[in-house]
């Protein structure tokens, strides 16, 4: 495999920076100021630098005599490179470059040799934790717990592309005073104390609405509960046995889920942090950050005016005091250099207090843009079609693999509609609702801001028009079907042909396509998965733009052509895979 070389964007930076060495030698540490051009006729990237450099030297004896100068001599100052056609300054002396065609063609040639694991960014880390879906056992897992789950594994694979190594952790709450009632409600159900309760239990969420019922109303019951939760702590073998079965049910309903949505996690739940606790509580302690404040032990936090609680007035320990510790964990035992939680907008404030302590306590920089690093990556609420909290039909609770199925369904009859049930085996039919179903629900949520509310809406995520998985998945389908159907073999291709891009709309694909590893870059970076969305529907739209203006089979350019669709193919099915969907090859 070829060495990546770094975007296109960090090929330009780098040039940039040697120019800005001859130009400016006096100004240490001045970074390359690079973006895309906003208007394309003028060129495809602009520096930025001659406006910043000029109130930096001016007054300092410079021989400049404004920004539009600096800006002619950043563009007289660069090294020769076989990447850059031409320069223009434009204004108070932006430098746009337009990029060569030759060398942009050669580019997209490369990847199709050395395949496009050779396109992945590199980001500074080495090995992250991804804290997503992590419900809560014996509660419902809701649609913020989905919206988690799919925001989560995105980010994890595109950091695993990038060659992080990604501990995906399920942080699920397995641990807390609700496990008292639980355990007592199951030991009244099963007296025996022979717990074989799967069945009678399967349905949790009931099982935890009637033991709540029965804490609130029964004196003695909520006792014996109390009692039961220290029983479970201090570790008796009867009690932590039906604690992992209660656990080991609920896990199993996830499971499900996880499965549809072909998401890997590795369950460290709250419980595995509990023995930590009291050393971390320790060490914050010892750096003089806990006090005493209305018989609770807490953390004040600059900026905040509530203290962040690590131990309860009763002594117990709380969510905060788990995370504290899991933060702890992740640093010191997993030497994770950026940790990042995925959860609804509502927990930004625990991260805020969380995060500033870690700070306060030396166990992270204080500075933000270093490593390591905690980030919290907060998402809005799933709205129903009325505006309100999504729920499904007339229960209280949506249970998300109905919903999930629900998604497939309609996609097996919108197919079957199209005649393919008559044209594809059962197994066709089936893996390609599967595709296109659960690539529907996630894209819907992916496509999003993460951080606005979205609604959750079958008939639009389902439509095949728009910016939905659907249209995206036929299209990727029908530029396979263009390769498949000119009757080339597309290896052989890679090997002799080579790509042109004569046509303006080939070129406008192939810079597109040049744009993918600064794309990934960024969503990375700023934890936003919908800038890849983005940039996927934008590629169907410059793809379709080159196809209907260029004829690829039977062409003088057919071989060339053939190259940019396969090239096309490739980054949108690494798109697909970065955001948890499965491609499909024919419709
Ligand atoms: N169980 C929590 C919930 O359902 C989410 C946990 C997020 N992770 C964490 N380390 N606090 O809201």
């Amino acid at each position: 495999m070829a060495p990546s070389a770094g975007s296109v964007k960090q090929q330009i930076a780098k040039l940039i920076e040697e120019s800005l060495r001859t130009t400016v030698p006096d100004e240490v540490d001045v970074e390359p100021a690079i973006a895309p051009c906003q208007n394309p006729k003028f060129g495809d990237y602009q520096c930025n630098n001659a406006m910043g450099l000029w109130s930096r030297v001016k007054g300092k004896g410079t021989q400049f005599k404004g920004p539009q100068p600096i800006g002619q001599a950043i563009m007289k100052n660069l090294p020769p490179s076989e990447m850059i056609e031409s320069c223009t300054i434009a204004g108070p002396g932006f430098v746009n470059i337009i990029l060569s065609k030759h060398w942009m063609a050669k580019s997209i040639q490369k990847m199709l040799v050395h395949s496009i694991e050779t396109w992945a960014p590199e980001p500074p880390v080495k090995r992250a934790v991804v804290d997503f879906s992590s419900p809560n056992i014996a509660k419902e897992m809701h649609v913020g717990n989905l919206r988690s789950t799919i925001i989560g594994d995105t980010l994890a694979r595109m950091l695993e592309f990038s060659k992080v190594e990604v501990l995906r952790r399920n942080h699920v709450g397995d641990w807390g005073t609700q496990f008292g009632m639980l355990i007592e409600y199951l030991f009244e159900k099963f007296p025996s104390g022979e717990v074989s309760g799967d069945q009678a239990i399967e349905d949790l969420q009931a099982f935890y609405k009637a033991s709540k019922q029965r804490f609130d109303s029964d004196p003695a019951f909520k006792e014996r509960a109390q009692r039961a939760v220290v029983s479970l702590q201090g570790g008796e073998e009867k009690y932590r046995k039906a604690w992992a079965q209660i656990c080991e049910i609920s896990r199993r309903e996830y499971e499900r889920v996880y499965q549809r949505l072909g998401v890997q996690l590795g369950e460290k739940g709250e419980s595995f942090y509990n023995p930590y606790i009291p050393r971390v509580l320790d060490l914050l302690n010892e750096k003089g950050l806990i006090e005493e404040s209305e018989g609770a032990r807490v953390i004040f936090i600059e900026g905040k005016k509530i203290p962040l609680i690590v131990v309860k007035k009763d002594g117990g320990y709380n969510y905060a005091s788990t995370d504290l510790a899991a933060l702890w964990y992740r640093l010191n035992e997993e030497k994770a250099e950026w940790i990042i939680y995925v959860t609804d907008v509502g927990q930004r404030e625990h991260f805020e207090m969380v995060f500033t302590s870690a700070k306060q306590a030396g166990w992270l920089p204080a500075e933000d843009n270093k490593y390591p690093k905690a980030s919290h990556v907060g998402f809005g609420l799933v709205l129903g079609e009325d505006g309100k909290r999504f729920r499904t039909r007339s229960t209280e609770t949506v249970k998300l693999v109905d919903l999930l199925d629900e998604a497939k369904n309609r996609c097996r009859e919108a197919l079957v509609q199209r005649g393919k049930s008559e044209e594809w085996t059962a197994e066709e039919l089936d893996k390609t609702a599967a595709a296109v179903g659960y690539g529907a629900v996630k894209y819907a949520d992916l496509k999003n801001n993460r951080t606005t509310n979205y609604t959750f809406n079958f008939d639009q995520m389902l439509n095949d028009k728009g910016n939905t998985a659907v249209y995206l998945l036929y299209a990727h389908a029908r530029i396979c079907s263009i390769i498949r159907r000119s009757g080339k073999d597309i290896e052989e291709l890679k090997k002799i042909g080579t790509v042109e891009l004569g046509h303006p709309d080939e070129r406008v694909l192939g810079f597109h396509l040049l744009q993918f590893p600064e794309i990934v870059e960024e969503a990375c970076t700023n934890l936003l998965p919908n800038i890849l969305c983005e940039y996927l529907y934008n590629l169907s739209e410059d793809f379709t733009r080159f196809y209907t203006n260029c004829q690829v089979v039977g062409s003088a350019e057919e071989t060339s052509r053939l190259l940019l669709c396969e090239a096309t193919a490739l980054v949108t099915r690494k798109c697909f895979y970065l955001l948890g969907i499965t491609p499909v090859y024919k419709i």
